[in-house]
């Protein structure tokens, strides 16, 4: 029985990396893996194949970058031939990418349709303007079976009217890959942490690249003054997404940001790389989701730096606080970590390892093996 799974940027890699050895492991599937090339810099990509062990994609669609239309529209073109000649009996998506939103779309027009897991469904931040929001509702409606992270996500399905048969909760893969990762991880943590002169729980790691944030230059700017305030308790370390790289020189706080002596900026990190800098940081302040969840499993403070999530389990029992983009919210709750009273949290349900077991068992199910 023939699998395709399909992937195209960062945030995928690392959900669908233990799917695939979970089902491998359960039997009787042939997999296919296809990257779409949302993401093509070695640093996007390349590195997560290999930190995660991901087999080399069967097929590459090369759509690089564009605007949303082109991108949804360039993956469509593509994967359109791919189905119909592979004919699989289920195509897997993660998460809320544009990639996940075309190849949902492609498989579900396909004839005859041909049926969708979505790995990561049921996620809501109820705002609209996110273009990963309307993917998300999107692909939950056209997925067959949409397996969910946490209870929050079951929640939301259900009142959008998604039949609770089409719903399984098989907890967060991405802590699947975060916990294989972490031997390895806390090796390189020593060499690492020299690089960049810094000391285990001294520092704060910052991510940044949403368009909300890093393309308003009125925000960007609000952002960068809030972390130079930061820098001055503690020493940032900021891997720089490429859209934002492209604000750098382009705006006036980019070129603060180039300037500033107690701001790291540093190339996008490999997943091993990442985890270590994430796992030995004071804080994080970002505007990912992944971050969100990884923080908390890890039991670091995180800051996020939007109004809302489509992550709230990570507020209401990780170690996440919304701190949206002004300064005078920012700066406040950094002193209160760095004072000892950070937020502590626990590990959500099913947020244990073995998620990737639980698809490879929802999906058994679905497909009747
Ligand atoms: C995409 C996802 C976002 C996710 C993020 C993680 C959508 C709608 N957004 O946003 O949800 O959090 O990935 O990184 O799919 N670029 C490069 N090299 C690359 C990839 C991108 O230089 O390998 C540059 C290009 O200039 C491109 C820009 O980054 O135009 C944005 O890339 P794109 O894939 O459109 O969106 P992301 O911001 O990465």
């Amino acid at each position: 029985m023939r699998i395709v799974h399909v992937v195209g940027a960062r945030p995928n890699f690392m959900k669908i990396a233990p799917v695939i050895r979970a089902l491998e492991a359960r039997g009787g599937f042939e997999q296919l893996l296809v990257h779409t090339g949302q993401h093509y810099d070695p640093q996007m990509s390349e590195v997560f194949f290999r930190d995660l062990d991901l087999p080399r994609p069967d097929l590459d669609l090369g759509v690089g970058s564009g605007s949303h239309a082109e991108t949804t529209g360039r993956v469509m073109t593509a994967l359109e031939p791919v189905l119909a000649e592979k004919k699989p009996a289920l195509v897997v998506v993660a998460g809320d990418v544009n990639s996940t939103l075309a190849a949902a779309l492609v498989a579900a027009k396909a004839v005859p349709p041909i049926p969708v897991a979505h790995v990561e469904a049921g996620l809501r931040s109820f705002d609209w303007t996110m273009p990963e929001e309307v993917n998300r509702v999107v692909v939950d409606r056209l997925a067959a079976l949409c397996l969910t992270p946490s209870s929050d996500g079951d929640e939301n399905l259900k009142r959008e009217g998604v039949a609770p048969e089409r719903i399984a909760r098989v907890g967060n893969v991405m802590i699947d890959s975060l916990r294989r990762a972490l031997p390895v991880s806390e090796k390189r943590a020593p060499e690492l942490l020299a690089r960049f002169a810094l000391t285990r729980g001294g520092y704060a790691l910052v991510t940044l690249h949403r368009p909300a944030n890093v393309d308003a230059p009125a925000i960007f700017s609000k952002l960068v003054e809030a972390l130079e305030t930061v820098s001055a308790q503690l020493p940032v370390l900021f891997p720089v997404h490429p859209r934002t790289r492209a604000r750098l020189s382009e705006s006036v706080a980019g070129q603060r940001l180039l300037r500033a002596t107690r701001i790291r900026l540093t190339e996008p990190a490999g997943y091993f790389e990442f985890q270590a800098l994430l796992a030995n940081a004071k804080v994080v302040l970002t505007d990912s989701g992944g971050i969100q969840e990884e923080s908390t499993a890890l039991g670091v403070a995180c800051l996020t730096l939007r109004d809302n999530t489509e992550r709230p389990v990570t507020v209401t029992e990780g170690t996440n606080t919304l701190v949206g983009r002004d300064p005078a919210r920012i700066v406040p709750e950094v002193e209160k970590i760095l004072a000892g009273h950070g937020k502590s949290g626990r590990i959500p349900a099913l947020w244990d390892g073995h998620a990737s077991d639980r698809v490879a068992e929802a999906i058994g199910r679905f497909l009747g093996r």
